[in-house]
């Protein structure tokens, strides 16, 4: 399937959910290309908040950086100030949001003032000990946040963004402790069973080339019922 044009026939209001790792930032952002809609991560919304040394960024520092999930009223106002600026209209890859129950009833509450509703959440099935691999050798562009893996998807250049040529760094949350508390914070929380109980979920297996993962994903999303 290629990276084609807009397809804005269906309001594509997409939950990824997935452990940490699992490959929702990489597999967003060629959504968010394959459907002319945004990737509404909420990690790399508090990322450049820190960036630019914001008050939100301080606060949510430490947080964030011993891997636990920072409060739902945080996250759930940066996702409103999204939705209400337009940008949403035909849809959105929600990338790490919702997290906790009351994150999803509180995007519910807010689509519903719209008259809209999720389309699908979709779940990037990958097991803990790929986690742990794919955490430890992730490396982030400091500038556009894009990510690469120095075994599984390497820069052209080592150290270097392929898209900006920022420098590439490790996430502070990305050390070994800090991928097990990360993982410990995604099994607390009953994501997948909170939209498999609305008969939402679909589950694609996170594994293997990212075209192929690609593909089983623009194959669930497209799915129709
Ligand atoms: P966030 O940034 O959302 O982190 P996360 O859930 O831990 O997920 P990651 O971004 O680490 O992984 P990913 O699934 O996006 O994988 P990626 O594509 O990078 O959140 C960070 C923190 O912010 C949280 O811990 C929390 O403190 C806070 N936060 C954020 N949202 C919150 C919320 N809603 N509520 C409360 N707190 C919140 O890929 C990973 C690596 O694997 C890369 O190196 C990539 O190149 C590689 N890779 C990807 N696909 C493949 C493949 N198919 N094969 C091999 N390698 C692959
Ligand atoms: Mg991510």
């Amino acid at each position: 399937m290629s990276l084609g044009a807009p397809l804005p026939d269906r309001d594509r209001l997409i939950v990824l959910l997935g452990p940490p790792g699992a490959g929702k930032g990489t597999q967003a952002k060629r959504l968010a290309a394959r459907y002319g809609i945004p990737q509404l991560s909420t990690g790399d919304m508090l990322r450049e908040a820190r960036a630019k040394g914001s008050e939100l960024g301080k606060k949510v520092a430490a947080i964030m950086d011993a891997g636990q999930l920072v409060s739902d009223d945080i996250v759930i106002a940066l996702i409103e100030e999204r939705l209400n600026d337009g940008s949403t209209k035909v849809g959105a890859i929600f990338d790490g949001f919702p997290r906790t129950v009351a994150q999803a009833e509180a995007l519910e509450a807010m689509l519903g003032r719209f008259g809209r509703k999720i389309d699908r959440a979709v779940l990037v099935d990958v097991s803990d000990d790929e986690v742990v691999r794919r955490n430890s050798g992730r490396r982030m562009c400091s500038t556009c946040q894009r990510t690469y893996h120095i075994e599984f998807a390497p820069p052209k250049v080592e150290g270097v963004c392929d898209v900006d040529g920022g420098p590439l760094i490790q996430r502070a949350d990305d050390k070994p402790e800090k991928i097990q508390a990360r993982l410990q914070a995604y099994h607390r929380e009953p994501m997948v069973e909170y939209y498999e109980g609305k008969k939402m979920l679909r589950r694609v297996a996170g594994v293997g080339a990212l075209d192929d993962v690609f593909e089983r994903l623009a194959t669930a999303v497209d799915a129709e019922g």
